[in-house]
């Protein structure tokens, strides 16, 4: 690291719905914080962000709200978003700031979402913001070879975006973005629970659950102890949550998503098709860690599927390589950078 990389930082951020990543650039994952904030509901003041705030999620007394500035891929709270990303930054920046701030977004954003997520990059300190289709990082991330005419299918689960692109000549062929992901599979295990076995779960827990027990094919002799509200009754009490139920509450999301990869598949150029049988299908986002999700996938669409190693960070650390070379990588970015923007 040159000095002046640790005066001018240059910064990758994944401001993702459920997780907040950033990578510095020549030092590597700086901030790996859920993406939450608590705030004094009486004086509207930020009381923690990140894993300081998780902490007080369903815990708190009324007048604390943890709340989530992302929902579905898109910043919700502007406010909330911008004073988080402010305060991750603050931490590990230099005497002078941040020169350039990396952001992967999801393809469909509209330009008014996109435009936001600007804003709330350089209102929290970033001179100057540039975004990247995440699928692009994503996939510069797990090491496919995205400048070659060699066609690759990465699929992204996130919290709340799943996003399914093909990618070529570090481009994106064809791409859908659906707002079924992580946090879709957790109400469907809260719904599940509560008109299956009449118990009220809060969204943690549901998460614990579908981590503990959850998978995309059939597992054995996997199961948890979760505790609840009866609903009737109203008191505490605990039931067994079995592999099998789990499965049975996300069925219909990981449905949606297989159609989905189908429509991006069938979509695609005829010519591609055989590279993605060659390629194969890489599964990167938190998402991915569902047990048996690469197999499902596989055995729907007989294209040979895999998980990318480290899929939470897979796509801050393709967005690290491109900070790490901006003469390499800079025409991946919204706003192609010159060479006078990227010297030193
Ligand atoms: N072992 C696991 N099994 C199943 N799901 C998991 C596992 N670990 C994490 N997840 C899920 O991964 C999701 C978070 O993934 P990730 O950090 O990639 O999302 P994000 O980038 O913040 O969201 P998005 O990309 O949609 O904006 C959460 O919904 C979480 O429940
Ligand atoms: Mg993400």
């Amino acid at each position: 690291m040159s000095l002046f990389d640790s005066f001018f930082k240059d910064v990758g951020i994944d401001l993702g719905t459920a997780n907040t990543l950033i990578y510095e650039r020549h030092k590597g994952l700086v901030i790996d914080e859920p993406t939450v904030a608590a705030i004094n509901n009486k004086t509207n003041e930020i009381l923690a962000v990140g894993d300081k705030a998780k902490k007080m999620l369903e815990r708190t007394p009324s007048h604390i709200s943890v709340v989530r500035p992302l929902q579905n891929g898109v910043i919700s709270d502007f406010d909330m978003a911008y004073e988080m990303l402010r305060q991750f930054l603050k931490s590990i920046a230099g005497p002078f700031g941040f020169r350039r701030g990396v952001l992967g977004v999801p393809n469909d954003l509209t330009e008014v979402e996109r435009k936001s997520v600007e804003d709330v990059a350089k209102n929290a300190g970033c001179a100057k913001v540039n975004l990247v289709e995440s699928l692009v990082a994503a996939a510069l991330g797990a090491d496919l070879p995205i400048e070659s005419p060699t066609a690759s299918l990465v699929i992204d689960i996130g919290g709340g975006t799943s996003d399914i692109g093909v990618i070529s000549m570090g481009g994106i062929v064809i791409s859908r973005t659906l707002r079924v992901a992580g946090d879709k599979l957790n109400e469907d295990i809260i719904r599940f629970l509560r008109e299956e076995f009449k118990l009220a779960i809060g969204e943690p827990t549901a998460e614990f659950a579908k981590i503990a027990v959850g998978s995309a094919v059939p597992v054995e002799k996997l199961e948890v102890p979760v505790r609840g509200r009866d609903l009737a009754s109203g008191l505490p009490r605990e039931v067994l949550v079995k592999n099998i139920h789990i499965r049975a509450a996300i069925a219909k999301s990981l449905t949606t998503m297989l159609e989905s990869i189908h429509e991006v598949i069938e979509g695609a150029p005829p010519e591609l098709a055989g590279d993605m049988l060659r390629q194969g299908i890489v599964v990167c986002g938190g998402g991915a860690l569902l047990r048996g999700l690469d197999h499902l996938i596989e055995k729907e669409t007989s294209v040979t599927t895999h998980m990318a190693p480290e899929p939470l960070t897979c796509m801050v650390r393709g967005l690290g390589r491109i900070v790490d070379n901006f003469d390499h990588y800079g025409n991946l970015l919204d706003n192609p950078l010159k060479p006078v923007d990227i010297q030193l």
